[in-house]
């Protein structure tokens, strides 16, 4: 989707957002699927509910993208913009054993940078892809680590009201892989309590998640990371191992190799092979082990 109107060019340009035309969703999700849109870039988040006032006015409508590393973008024309909150400098604050950060900042960074202040409890995430908001947003966990236990505040917008707002950790529920977020919440800034840990701990706890990441995933494929969530007490990628299924493919869509439950894009795979791929080995987890998997990765359709 393309924006035209001179007028809303202007308000644009006045509430100091930043337009990027013909933005290429391929080149900023990790499957590397999707096609172009004008893409808003807002730095200053109390802009965000005129921003998103004005495009409500206007009916325009629109979507918030992230990091793009859980994202499974559809093919062809895309009848929204994005809206994107980019990185700012000083992204990171520290103070004794409290971060601020922004949602928007890279979850890995933010893992070292605590890491060398002697903060830990977070040395799992290391290796999960994209910012610190989409992990909170699916309360993003590995290795036993998982990202909400450490939430105090956060800072919202909230699309059903228009307004900022913030919340305190007790007022969120993480569970595995889901949030009482609302779909329309966008993250902006979250305070994180994390424990004191000398930082030769961390980095073999770094380390040790890093190694156990690249033995079993392929981290250096197109992909969204795991494409189910597990079901409770089972494992997605094992089913689906065990039923021979790696390697099996729709086009350029294709079973990993190394962990089941990711499906990569081997070179020009489109959304429609991607869901096809997703459809395929469902059914044939649903008819041998009577199991319904649930997408783990976010489809915009
Ligand atoms: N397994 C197989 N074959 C496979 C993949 C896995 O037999 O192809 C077996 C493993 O040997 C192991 C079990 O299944 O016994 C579980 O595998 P793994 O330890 O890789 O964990 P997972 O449950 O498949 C989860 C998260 C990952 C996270 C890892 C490590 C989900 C859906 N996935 O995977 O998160 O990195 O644990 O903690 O919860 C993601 O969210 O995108 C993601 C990749």
């Amino acid at each position: 989707m393309k924006l035209t109107d001179p007028k809303l060019l202007a308000a644009l340009a006045d509430l100091g957002v930043k337009r990027v035309e013909n933005a290429s969703l391929a080149e900023r999700t990790s499957l590397g699927i999707g096609d172009t849109t004008d893409l808003l870039l807002i730095y200053n988040h109390d802009s965000l509910p005129a921003l998103v006032q004005l495009l409500h006015e206007r009916n325009i409508a629109y979507r918030f993208l992230g990091g793009g590393t859980n994202l499974l973008v559809r093919d062809g024309d895309l009848p929204w913009i994005c809206i994107q909150l980019p990185r700012r400098e000083k992204d990171i604050e520290i103070i004794g054993n409290t971060v601020w950060v922004d949602c928007a900042a890279d979850l890995g960074r933010t893992v070292t940078t605590c890491a060398k202040q002697n903060l830990g409890g977070m040395e799992g995430l290391i290796g999960v892809p994209g910012t610190v908001g989409g992990a909170l947003r699916m309360n993003a966990g590995a290795y036993g680590t998982q990202i909400g236990s450490h939430v105090r505040e956060i800072k919202i917008f909230r699309g059903s009201t228009g307004q900022l707002a913030t919340l305190k950790g007790d007022q969120i529920s993480f569970e595995y892989r889901h949030t009482s977020f609302a779909p329309d919440d966008i993250m902006l800034a979250v305070k994180l309590e994390l424990p004191s840990k000398p930082f030769s701990e961390i980095l073999t706890g770094i380390r040790i998640c890093n190694e156990k990441r690249r033995s079993s995933q392929p981290i250096n494929q197109k992909s969204a990371g795991c494409i189910f969530k597990n079901p409770p007490g089972a494992s997605a990628g094992r089913m689906i191992d065990e039923l021979g299924l790696k390697g099996m493919h729709v086009g350029d869509a294709r079973v990993s190799e190394r962990h089941a439950n990711f499906f990569v894009n081997a070179g020009n795979a489109t959304a429609a092979d991607m869901l096809a791929l997703i459809d395929q080995v469902r059914e044939r987890v649903q008819q041998n082990y009577g199991v319904h998997l649930e997408e783990e990765v976010i489809v915009w359709k």
